[in-house]
């Protein structure tokens, strides 16, 4: 989605609502999702890291050494799926960024972490530290457009959510949204807002049948 400068007010306050899904990357390095853990697990403010912890995403690397995983990959000549290309590219995030652009403590093997969808963090956490982190319970601060990717959309789940997995599950987009959300409570929003979020013209039709089990 572009936008001028002139819309960026409007930008901002829809973004505030979470209507403004958006895939623009911003440029810098990928920091690792350790680093948001920093600032980004306090339960006043939605404790977005540990939401993350308790989704597959925080296992996806891990899940690359299960049975299941072992007896997929031999479909695919592929004898170490850990070590492989083949699977890393959607088990972990970054996995085809050069090396320079990662920050030396970042961990792949944490899975698919923050910046698969949010994009390289550096600019953000950078900004972030020059600036005073506002205390709990104060109203939440607008972030620049140009600093981090806040609000993701549909095709930047289906980078990895598509066919090419040997394990494919329908995916569509507010169906899957719900089952990874951690919204910032302070933002205020209707209640049925994550009902309200539009259906997205790819979805696969066939994601209505998914149940998603622990
Ligand atoms: C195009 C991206 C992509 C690639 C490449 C990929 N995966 Fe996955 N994988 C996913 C996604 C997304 C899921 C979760 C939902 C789904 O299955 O669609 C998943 C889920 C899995 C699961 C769990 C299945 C379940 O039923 O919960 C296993 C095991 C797995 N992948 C193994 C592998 C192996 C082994 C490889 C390499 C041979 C691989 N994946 C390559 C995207 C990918
Ligand atoms: C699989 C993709 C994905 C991962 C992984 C992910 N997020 Fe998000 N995140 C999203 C999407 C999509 C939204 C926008 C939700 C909306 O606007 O309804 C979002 C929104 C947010 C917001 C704004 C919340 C709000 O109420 O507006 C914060 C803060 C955030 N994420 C931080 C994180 C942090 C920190 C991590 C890692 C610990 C993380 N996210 C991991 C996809 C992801
Ligand atoms: C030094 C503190 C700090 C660090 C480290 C940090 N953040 Fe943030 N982040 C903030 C603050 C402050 C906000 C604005 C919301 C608020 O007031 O809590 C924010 C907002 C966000 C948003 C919402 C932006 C929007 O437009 O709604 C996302 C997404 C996000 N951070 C992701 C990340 C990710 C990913 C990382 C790790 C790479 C990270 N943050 C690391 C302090 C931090
Ligand atoms: C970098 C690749 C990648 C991206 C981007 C990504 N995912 Fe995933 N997702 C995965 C993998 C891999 C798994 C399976 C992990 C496992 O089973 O260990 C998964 C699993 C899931 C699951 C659990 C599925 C199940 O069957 O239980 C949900 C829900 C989900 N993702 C939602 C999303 C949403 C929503 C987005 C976009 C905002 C997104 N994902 C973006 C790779 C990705």
């Amino acid at each position: 989605m572009q936008m001028g400068r002139m819309a960026l007010p409007l930008f901002c306050t829809l973004a505030l609502v979470g209507l403004g899904f958006s895939e623009d990357v911003p440029t810098g390095k990928y920091m690792g999702s350790a680093k948001c853990k920093n600032c980004h697990s306090t339960a006043a403010k939605g404790d977005q890291f540990d939401a993350w912890l308790k989704t597959k995403h925080a296992k996806a690397f891990e899940q690359l050494a299960s049975p299941e995983a072992i007896k997929l990959g031999k479909t695919k000549g592929v004898d170490q799926p850990q070590k492989s290309a083949e699977c890393l590219k959607c088990h972990v995030t970054a996995y085809e960024v050069p090396a320079a652009q990662k920050h030396k403590n970042f961990d792949a093997t944490m899975g698919v972490q923050c910046e698969s969808c949010h994009g390289p963090g550096s600019k953000h956490v950078e900004a972030r530290l020059a600036a005073d982190e506002p205390p709990a319970g104060e109203k939440p601060i607008e972030v620049g457009k140009d600093e981090i990717i806040g609000h993701p959309g549909a095709d930047t789940c289906r980078k990895c959510h598509n066919k090419d997995g040997p394990s494919y599950k329908p995916f569509a987009f507010k169906k899957y949204l719900k089952e990874i959300a951690h919204l910032d409570p302070r933002k205020k929003r209707p209640a049925d807002y994550q009902d309200k979020i539009p259906d997205d013209p790819k979805d696969d039709p066939e994601a209505e049948k998914i149940e998603f089990k622990k």
